[in-house]
């Protein structure tokens, strides 16, 4: 386990060919579209509640991504108090933190545009 975690740091977490995305990287963008867009707005991009996703992966570690997901974090000292609840009970998030992270790392990289991602093979 954490010999791949240090893998995976080393190398890109997602594929994105001729702008299309293997399967880890699509099922990111389904499940954040399920579960994160109603909040961080379209494509990671931000929303005036809550922040864009897609900037916060370029200065946090994914273990920092998966410890705020997992349980949580309330901003107490923004002029209004904004929620990011826990997701640790909620299977079809905790169980795709990897392809989550996959996805928005692509989008921070600049290497996937908006929109729903064509999948490779498609
Ligand atoms: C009910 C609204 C809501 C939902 C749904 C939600 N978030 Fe959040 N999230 C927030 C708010 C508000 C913040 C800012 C909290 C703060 O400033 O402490 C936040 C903060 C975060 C942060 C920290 C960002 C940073 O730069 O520090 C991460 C990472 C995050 N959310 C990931 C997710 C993911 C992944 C999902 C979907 C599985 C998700 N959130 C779903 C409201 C939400």
């Amino acid at each position: 386990m954490l010999a791949a975690e240090a893998d995976q740091s080393a190398e890109k977490p997602y594929t994105v060919t001729d702008g299309k995305v293997d399967k880890k990287t699509f099922n990111g963008w389904r499940r954040y579209t399920e579960s994160c867009m109603r909040c961080h707005g379209p494509d990671g991009a931000g929303s005036s509640y809550a922040p864009s996703l897609v900037d916060s992966v370029k200065h946090m570690t994914q273990d920092e991504f998966n410890e705020i997901v997992v349980n949580g974090r309330t901003n107490v000292n923004a002029a209004s108090e904004n929620v990011m609840p826990p997701f640790g009970e909620v299977e079809d998030v905790v169980a795709y933190l990897d392809d989550i992270w996959a996805y928005l790392k692509a989008r921070a990289d600049g290497a996937l545009g908006r929109g729903r991602p064509p999948r490779i093979g498609d």
